[in-house]
């Protein structure tokens, strides 16, 4: 890869802020090219021989829901056979069952790419007796089972990421219609990590493009709605706290993304639509300095967040239609408003523009999401005990 340097950065507290990058080369060259050894240069060389060391240790969540099956497997073409892929599934069971499909095509594939996998699915009771055994029954329903939803899927990947010794944890949804798109994903992820100087690091994507049909033409819009607003809003609360009104957050919503371990082992999870804001609002919290640090050791190391923009078009599955667009503005804006931090004026615009979209009546207040702790404090010893790895993947009996 070859990639601008970020032409600005906000700090707030601990945090770094990187401004977007942008990509100038997808493939930038095998090793260091000394051209690029002057830091005045404004455009970084990532060499593939790097990319290669951090992709090796990284593990690439993909969560699923009743996707077609070409399209997974699209997705799992585009992961580097460095990477390590985590499938979480909460496909439907029966009258047919989905998650079956999805065992067979993932354990043909992997055999045929020799490479290996794991699949869970997230209702299993496999898995959670992990979270039982480690100590961490927060993300357990009334039957005991890991409740349904996305972020529940995310944290299920981080702890099976975690047991199997990664570095890095991706997230790539698993309805991606351009394999090329998802290869580009996890190199921008082994690209900011490339760049990172502190072992606290977050890699944000955001999309070049997102194509769609108008008027019987393609248009590439650049923004969504949603990540439209939810922008606005993060850019105007780190402004009030920092003092000075910036522009630089634009990937409030990025769903493809990746973090260090040692990061995602202390960040809070917030659950259903709100995950992605999510993490904005708890590295403001949690290494802003404005509340007492829960992690002293981290303020004197940093945390940096990357954002790159792809170059590929993002093209999802759209046929599920628009009908979560209300419920991820108000998850997005929620975790916003019920944040300690939270300014009153800052609240009172954000109720403002829930009630502008019908999303709240006059006197409502945002429905307050699901917070999951970090997973810092589990025994991973005894959750790793649980584990019946044969069972969920193909190790060729080793890890
Ligand atoms: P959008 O892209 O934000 O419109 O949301 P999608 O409906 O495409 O969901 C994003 C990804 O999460 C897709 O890969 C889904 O298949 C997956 N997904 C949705 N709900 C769940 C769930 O409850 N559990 C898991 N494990 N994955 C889910
Ligand atoms: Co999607």
């Amino acid at each position: 890869m070859r990639i601008g340097q970020p032409t600005n950065s906000e700090r707030y507290g601990s945090n770094l802020f990187y401004s977007v990058q942008k990509v100038y080369e997808l493939d930038g060259g095998l090793e260091v090219d000394k051209e690029f050894s002057s830091p005045f240069h404004v455009i970084r060389q990532m060499p593939m021989s790097a990319l290669s060391e951090i992709e090796k240790n990284m593990a690439i969540i993909i969560p699923i829901k009743d996707e077609r099956l070409r399209l997974l497997e699209g997705v799992l073409c585009g992961i580097p056979n460095a990477c390590f892929p985590i499938i979480l599934s909460n496909s439907q069971r029966s009258p047919s069952d989905r998650f079956v499909m999805e065992c067979s095509l993932l354990d043909n594939f992997c055999h045929a790419a020799k490479k290996k996998y794991v699949i869970f699915h997230q209702r299993s009771p496999e898995l959670a007796q992990m979270f039982r055994a480690g100590g961490y029954e927060h993300l357990l329903d009334d039957e005991g089972l890991v409740r349904n939803g996305k972020a529940e899927g995310m944290i299920s990947g981080i702890l099976i990421a975690k047991l199997l010794g990664k570095k890095y944890v991706g997230f790539i949804d698993s309805d991606n219609y351009f394999p090329g798109a998802v290869l580009e994903y996890v190199r921008l992820f082994s690209s900011g990590f490339a760049q990172a100087k502190t072992d606290y690091s977050m890699v944000r994507v955001q999309w070049n493009s997102k194509p769609k049909v108008v008027d019987n033409d393609l248009f590439f819009a650049r923004f969504g709605r949603v990540s439209r607003i939810t922008n606005q809003f993060l850019n105007q609360w780190l402004g009030l706290l920092s003092g000075f009104e910036t522009d630089i957050l634009l990937t409030g919503n990025a769903g493809e993304h990746a973090m260090s371990m040692d990061l995602a082992m202390l960040m809070d999870y917030s659950a259903g639509f709100s995950v992605e804001t999510h993490h904005f609002v708890n590295l403001l919290e949690n290494f802003g300095g404005a509340l007492p640090a829960p992690f002293p050791e981290v303020m004197s190391h940093g945390v940096e967040v990357f954002q790159i923009q792809s170059r590929n078009p993002h093209l999802h599955d759209f046929s599920k239609g628009d009908d979560h667009l209300a419920e991820m503005i108000e998850g997005s804006l929620s975790v916003i408003y019920h944040s300690e931090i939270c300014p009153q004026s800052l609240k009172n615009h954000i109720l403002e523009e829930l009630r502008q979209h019908k999303i709240l009546k006059k006197k409502e207040i945002p429905a307050k999401p699901r917070l999951y702790p970090s997973l810092k404090g589990m025994d991973f010893r005894a959750a790793g005990k649980k584990a019946d790895w044969n069972k969920h993947g193909n190790f060729e009996g080793t890890l």
